[in-house]
């Protein structure tokens, strides 16, 4: 029999601890830099489905939560993904291209025609899961954060929808 796939829906208040509890298990200086405690999930609002999860069974395996960029009517057609993250137990079995699948679909109902992100150099497993997912390298801020000791850059994918 095979495993079912974790349903993919829009975040409830009611999921606010869970996912505090993964932000906590997952974000470190590797892969953000900002300093991920508290959760910004501790303070964040769950209206119009800008948050997706992914759940099996009870446990919250993942989110990709989506915003925009600027406030500007010029740029109303780029949708960012803020952040997406899969708990260490639920990785590399496609969880995080199906939410960026999601999320993707989302954007374009929507009527978002970009999408855009930003991650850290260091963080090889995202960027080839990006890439992976047609995303393509647009900018490069050298030594944007000091991280670890060390200078990282900050990347800027995007992809066409
Ligand atoms: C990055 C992350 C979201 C990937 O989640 P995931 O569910 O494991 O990703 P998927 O299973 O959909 O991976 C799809 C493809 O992306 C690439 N990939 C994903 N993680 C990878 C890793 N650690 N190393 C190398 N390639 C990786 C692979 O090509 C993979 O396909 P494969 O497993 O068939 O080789 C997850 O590792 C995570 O939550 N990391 C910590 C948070 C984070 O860094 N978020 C991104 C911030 S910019």
């Amino acid at each position: 029999m095979s495993t079912p796939l974790p349903a993919i829906r829009k975040a409830e208040p009611s999921d606010r601890d869970r996912l505090i509890a993964l932000d906590s298990e997952v974000w470190d200086a590797s892969n953000t830099p900002r300093d991920p405690r508290p959760s910004v999930f501790s303070r964040v609002h769950f209206e119009e489905g800008r948050i997706l999860v992914a759940v099996e069974g009870g446990e919250l395996l993942g989110y990709v939560w989506i915003g925009r960029r600027t406030p500007f009517e010029s740029n109303a057609h780029v949708r960012v993904i803020r952040s997406i993250a899969v708990s260490k137990a639920a990785r590399r079995v496609g969880l995080a291209t199906r939410l960026l699948q999601a999320a993707e679909a989302r954007m374009r109902e929507a009527g978002a025609r970009k999408s855009s992100l930003t991650v850290l150099s260091t963080n090889a497993g995202a960027i080839a899961l990006y890439e992976r997912n047609g995303y393509r390298l647009e900018g490069r801020l050298h030594g944007e954060y000091l991280l670890n000791d060390a200078l990282v850059d900050d990347l800027h994918f995007a992809k066409l929808l």
